[in-house]
């Protein structure tokens, strides 16, 4: 059990004003700390009945003003943020004691950029994402294989077109928060939430 013994305070001095320019700054540390996959977060969505899910996306970069992951429209989050537009970022980078929360809502990204990232990706998971049907049901993963394989024969010697069912997500944040462990369990929580047009930052009891 870690005693969180890196210890070094996070003060609200210490917080530049705009939390995207934060986030970025702790993603740069986190990229230098040796973490096998910094961009690595937790997304919660709310189904239309209000159940709540979470599963591993990656952040794929900040575009105007919101975090951006890709995946199928179609699939179960894809469905929850159609009837509630709204989702819940968890980044955790345990060599540095630090967690980012993020909260807000939720809008596609325009095609253009997911057309660029997505033909970006090595063929192979062009592929994959062209023909998986992301979170149904399927009867064998031998019937997924000879999917995939068609797919490949279909688009031999061609580019993979970017399917309908596939693209970005950015999450706008109204609510951000930066955490720091501390010894004790007296952990630092530093939130910026949106006020206006701008940033408030307030302190959270650990
Ligand atoms: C490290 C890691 C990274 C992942 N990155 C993505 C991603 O960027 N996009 C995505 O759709 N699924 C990604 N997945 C798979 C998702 O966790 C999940 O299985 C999938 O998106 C289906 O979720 P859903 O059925 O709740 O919609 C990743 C999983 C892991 C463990």
């Amino acid at each position: 059990m870690p005693q969180y013994e890196l210890n070094p305070p996070l003060n609200e001095a210490d917080l530049l004003p705009d939390p995207l320019a934060q986030f970025e700054r702790w993603l740069a540390d986190a990229g230098g700390a040796g973490l096998v996959e910094p961009t690595a977060m937790g997304l919660a969505t709310v189904s239309a009945d209000g159940r709540p899910s979470l599963r591993i996306v990656l952040f794929k970069g900040l575009y105007e003003g919101g975090f951006c992951f890709y995946t199928n429209y179609e699939s179960r989050k894809g469905e929850d943020l159609a009837a509630r537009p709204y989702a819940a970022l968890t980044f955790w980078w345990d060599r540095l004691e630090r967690q980012v929360r993020v909260e807000g809502r939720v809008g596609r990204v325009p095609p253009e950029l997911s057309e660029r990232y997505f033909h970006v990706r090595p063929r192979g998971s062009q592929i994959g994402s062209y023909t998986s049907r992301q979170s149904r049901v399927v009867a064998s993963r031998d019937e997924l294989d000879a999917r995939i394989a068609a797919t490949d024969r279909r688009f031999e010697g061609q580019e993979v077109p970017l399917p309908a069912h596939w693209g970005g997500y950015c999450v706008i944040p109204d609510h951000v928060e930066f955490w720091q462990g501390r010894t004790d369990r007296v952990h630092d929580r530093l939130r910026y939430v949106r006020d206006g047009g701008g940033w408030r930052i307030e302190r959270l009891e650990p």
